[in-house]
């Protein structure tokens, strides 16, 4: 970890959960702080790569920001896409640990609903898979990995994006065990990469203790 092995990379990093609006004042989101994404910003960072990180509203921002990362702001599935897309040609490693919804309300009002206007059934739309979207724009020497944030059994989800979302590796990451996931400064996991390299980390452990693991874990990861 007091290597500087990432001088030279570009990596650009997604954190936080998205929200998706139902009105001004309403939104469908999830319990994501952006603690991991900005955990691995700050890995990257220490390490010596140029880091760019898109988040969602993320509580604990600022200190990465006090670091000198590049730090764009978005709140939307659909913002968050131009981020990741206006940045992903000039990365070398993309690594999307945000929460990203998988669905928003159908109907958006730019005026606030009275509580007597709001729908009985809430009509959902699907929103674009970002990091489907990235696979399918990638070059060789690029690599791009997502996170599986799971309940029960982790690694037969993580499989399944990891091969229907093209990923280089993913990391699969419970969130109903003791100090892990959604929130908490500790975290565990299993990597998984494409050529079936796997590494457990079955103890909560740092999120920054984490984050180095996983940038080791892409390190390693055969060129082809
Ligand atoms: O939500 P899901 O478990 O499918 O997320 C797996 C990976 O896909 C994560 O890396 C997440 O950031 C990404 N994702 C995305 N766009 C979405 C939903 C998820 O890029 N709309």
């Amino acid at each position: 970890q007091g290597d500087r092995d990432l001088i030279g990379k570009h990596l650009l990093i997604s954190a936080g959960g998205t929200r998706e609006f139902l009105d001004p004042v309403r939104f469908i989101g999830n319990p994501s702080t952006g603690k991991m994404g900005i955990a691995l910003a700050q890995a990257a960072h220490h390490r010596g790569a140029k880091v760019t990180l898109v988040y969602a509203p993320s509580t604990a921002i600022e200190s990465v920001r006090a670091f000198g990362v590049r730090c764009i702001a978005v709140e939307t599935a659909v913002e968050m896409r131009q981020a990741m897309l206006a940045h992903f040609s000039q990365a070398d490693w993309t690594i999307m640990a945000a929460a990203v919804a998988d669905v928003k309300p159908a109907d958006y009002s730019p005026e606030k609903l009275s509580k007597s206007a709001l729908p009985e059934n809430l009509l959902l739309a699907p929103v674009p898979d970002i990091v489907a979207e990235l696979a399918s724009l990638k070059q060789p020497h690029q690599r791009l990995v997502g996170f599986a944030a799971q309940t029960g059994d982790i690694v037969t989800p993580a499989k399944e994006k990891l091969v229907r979302k093209q990923l280089d590796a993913i990391a699969a990451n419970p969130i109903d065990q003791p100090n892990s996931g959604f929130g908490s400064d500790t975290n565990q996991a299993i990597f998984l990469d494409r050529h079936g390299r796997q590494h457990h980390i079955d103890q909560p452990c740092s999120k920054l203790t984490m984050a180095h693991q996983l940038l080791d874990f892409i390190h390693a990861m055969p060129k082809c």
